[in-house]
């Protein structure tokens, strides 16, 4: 059994397609309120949990032989930010791991976490791969660059007639990833020996600057006008983030970091020796645009809904007492 968090996700969806694909048992952690119909035709089991929520984790990970940790905090919320959740979140994950003793742990991790930025996003990664490596668990760390199909939903929302800011500087040199392929090494991560024990930066099969990245991703979506580019250093950046709030200036340090340094990387030897081929970034993009399912995208989804028949088993951490739950069979205990 495989535990894959972070599946209702982008890239945790992916894998668990591809897991099931292949025909491996797949447990899915979903947190309360979140959307995983859209998984159901895969077959994959779920379990309510929360990384918030150590419990949950060590229970998620009973019977799992193997976990995919893809689950990420985009925009930092009050409860759900990356000191209790990226950081605190994995490392309980970890201890699961190694007190179910779980063979072979993937932790899905960003490039740049090791370059010592001062921003809560990186710093918490950094921190969270540390404490796996620490962990003496057999484990792959995979730092993955920044995804082609955020620059699919960035040229889609130019070509709709938005005039989003992008966070970005326009030499910066990217080696841009296809989500399926960030899927694919992580699934194939599983038991690789070159990935044994590893921290593996993963990019694309092209590094280019980020102005003609964008500009491909405009012209592909047919849009007239691009986005309004603001460097880290910008004044709209100091004053936006002086202004904006604790979680938002976090946001944009983020995406200032990830889109405005150099992040190349030469996957040819990686790709070569995983015997996986990478998907071309015009591709990638074509792709993304033709298929843009809004259900399957977080940011689309309005409604959080849960079904009726998991209500009582969906945890939300801090406020469910368990006698407000209905009767039902005896929890096992797990300690
Ligand atoms: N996007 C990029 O360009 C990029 C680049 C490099 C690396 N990465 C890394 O790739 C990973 C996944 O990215 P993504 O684009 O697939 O992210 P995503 O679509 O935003 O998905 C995040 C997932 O994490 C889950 N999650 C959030 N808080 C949680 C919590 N407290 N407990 C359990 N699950 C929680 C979300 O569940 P809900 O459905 O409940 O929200 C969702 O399934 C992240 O680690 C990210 O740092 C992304």
């Amino acid at each position: 059994m495989i535990l894959v968090t972070g599946a209702t996700g982008r890239l945790g969806g992916q894998i668990v397609r591809l897991l099931r694909a292949a025909k491996m048992d797949v447990r899915a952690l979903v947190r309360a309120g979140s959307e995983y119909f859209w998984l159901n035709d895969t077959g994959c089991t779920y379990f309510f949990g929360d990384l918030r929520d150590p419990q949950s984790l060590r229970r998620a990970s009973k019977g799992c032989s193997h976990v995919i940790h893809a689950a990420g905090v985009e925009v930092e919320s009050s409860e759900n930010h990356h000191s209790v959740t990226t950081l605190q979140g994995s490392i309980d994950l970890v201890e699961a791991a190694k007190l179910r003793g779980v063979q072979h742990f993937v932790m899905v991790s960003c490039i740049g976490a090791g370059r010592g930025y001062e921003n809560p996003h990186f710093d918490s990664q950094r921190q969270a791969e540390e404490h796996l490596r620490a962990s003496g668990l057999s484990h792959t760390i995979l730092r993955c660059a920044p995804f082609v199909e955020e620059f699919a939903k960035l040229a889609k929302d130019c070509a709709d007639g938005e005039r989003p800011r992008f966070w970005g500087s326009k030499d910066a040199q990217i080696s841009p990833l296809a989500r399926r392929d960030a899927a694919l090494f992580s699934v194939a991560s599983l038991d690789h020996p070159s990935a044994k024990h590893a921290t593996l930066e993963i990019g694309g099969p092209e590094t280019m600057k980020m102005e003609d990245l964008v500009q491909r991703a405009l012209d592909k979506a047919g849009a007239s006008s691009g986005p309004i580019w603001s460097g880290a250093g910008s004044m709209v950046a100091a004053n936006l983030a002086r202004v904006a709030g604790r979680r938002w200036k976090h946001w944009i340090q983020r995406q200032a970091l990830l889109y405005g340094e150099d992040h190349e990387v030469d996957m040819g030897a990686m790709s070569e020796s995983m015997g996986l081929p990478l998907t071309p970034v015009d591709q990638a993009l074509d792709e993304a645009l033709a298929a843009w399912v809004p259900g399957q995208d977080p940011e689309d989804r309005n409604e959080k809904v849960v079904h009726r028949q998991f209500q009582a088993t969906v945890y939300a951490p801090g406020e469910v007492l368990w006698e407000d739950l209905p009767d039902g069979p005896m929890r096992e205990t797990d300690d």
